[in-house]
């Protein structure tokens, strides 16, 4: 078979995003499959199955990670791995993640059912808790399997309401018993919708990320005092909800404070006792910092943590700080962001050389092995939201772009 010809079955990718929308659907549209829930065990187990089908050799290690290896004609070769993530947000969106490990199940599908051989093998993952939103930090699987986080640390993250990572990977049995551990990768794809609206904007199917920004988490814990909202007058309270409100300012301004392409967000809060007639006398609220310069947000984070110590102070409220979690910025290898265009111009889909906000575990892949990403456009630039869409005929395109890159790189020597 003339390999150029070959396309993925774009219908039969809708059917499978479809059958897994089903999994944790919303009433608003969209799905709530939070890392190590019983939907993501629902998740994982669909996919387990349609790995199976395909005859593929399955790993699963003690991070849950999940692997499917289709052989390759050289044994040995090291192998092209795809993937991404099948955890959500929550009240999250159909495509986030799901699109690039059911792309790339799609690109197997194809080879499968045309006898197509590869000289390297193969590898399809789905990484586990790549969202970081029930169990901060994001992008953990991929994290321990590279070696960027330590193992114990993250079985031990807990969700708020007390929840072990480690815990709730056993009771979704999902921990395997290979410790996660990189071996060597020739060549790593990630597809993903694009989650902003550049692409749109731009009339472009096919983006080829750069790389991805740079990630600052923290943790910020503010202690005030309780008290009878009535009697207490104004002057003297400690209110560390009034803290954090002064705080959670100074982070939306920041980036217009720092200049150059930075974003910074506060969006997480808890408050107690969280009752209308109780001064707050206990705040934890999170930051995130992303810029494609990390000494800019460096700089950024230390401009702004003296002005979150100079509120404290004045208000009376003790903070506590905790750096949760950095990842560098991620320059992708240039040869394969190139590929991506090039097959994307072959292909007859116009192409966009672009930069990604969002994070994904191709910012921890692309420090073992060479690495690039597939966007397609978001509609109206919406993501982590029910209404997060993308045209199905965009989702074909991506998916052959994916099966051509993946193509290329498994047939090189
Ligand atoms: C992951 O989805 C992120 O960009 O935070
Ligand atoms: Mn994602
Ligand atoms: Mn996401």
């Amino acid at each position: 078979m003339d390999l150029k010809s070959l396309r993925v079955n774009g219908k039969r990718l809708q059917g499978s995003l479809e059958e897994m929308a089903k999994i944790g659907a919303t009433p608003s549209g969209g799905v709530q499959r939070l890392a190590l829930s019983e939907e993501d065990k629902r998740a994982r187990d669909l996919f387990v199955m349609w790995l199976k089908e395909l005859d593929l050799g399955i790993i699963i290690d003690d991070m849950g990670n999940i692997f499917g290896t289709r052989p390759g004609r050289d044994k040995s070769l090291s192998a092209v791995m795809s993937g991404s993530h099948m955890d959500s947000q929550p009240k999250g969106g159909r495509f986030d993640g799901i699109l690039g490990v059911m792309g790339t199940l799609e690109a197997l599908r194809s080879l499968h059912e045309n006898n197509i051989e590869t000289e390297r093998p193969i590898i399809i993952v789905n990484w586990t808790n790549e969202e970081g939103s029930r169990f901060a930090p994001a992008m953990v699987g991929s994290g321990v399997w590279t070696g960027n986080l330590d193992r114990g640390w993250a079985c031990d993250r807990l969700d708020i309401n007390g929840n072990r990572f480690e815990d709730e990977l056993i009771r979704i049995s999902y921990k395997g018993s290979l410790p996660a551990g990189k071996w060597p990768v020739h060549a790593y794809y990630e597809y993903h919708i694009e989650q902003g609206p550049v692409l749109e904007k731009e009339g472009k199917r096919i983006g080829a990320p750069k790389g991805i920004f740079a990630l600052q988490w923290y943790d910020v814990y503010l202690e005030g005092e309780a008290n009878q909202v009535g009697p207490t007058p104004m002057a003297g309270r400690h209110d560390a909800l009034c803290a954090a409100a002064e705080m959670i300012l100074k982070i939306n301004e920041l980036p217009q404070r720092m200049g150059g392409n930075m974003v910074a967000t506060v969006g997480e809060i808890q408050n107690y006792p969280n009752s209308r007639n109780i001064i707050p006398d206990r705040v934890h609220f999170t930051v995130d910092i992303r810029s494609w310069d990390d000494d800019h947000a460096l700089k950024a984070w230390e401009m702004v943590w003296r002005d979150f110590d100079e509120i404290a102070t004045r208000r009376g409220c003790p903070i506590k700080i905790e750096e949760t979690w950095r990842v560098e910025h991620s320059p992708f290898d240039r040869k394969l962001v190139h590929r991506i265009l090039n097959i994307a111009e072959e292909l007859g889909y116009s192409g966009l050389h672009m930069v990604s906000g969002a994070g994904h575990d191709a910012s921890y892949m692309n420090r073992i092995c060479p690495t690039a990403m597939i966007f397609v456009p978001s509609i109206g630039g919406r993501s982590h939201v029910e209404v997060e869409n993308t045209k199905w005929e965009d989702c074909e395109a991506g998916a052959n772009v994916l099966l051509h890159a993946i193509l290329q790189s498994a047939n090189e020597k």
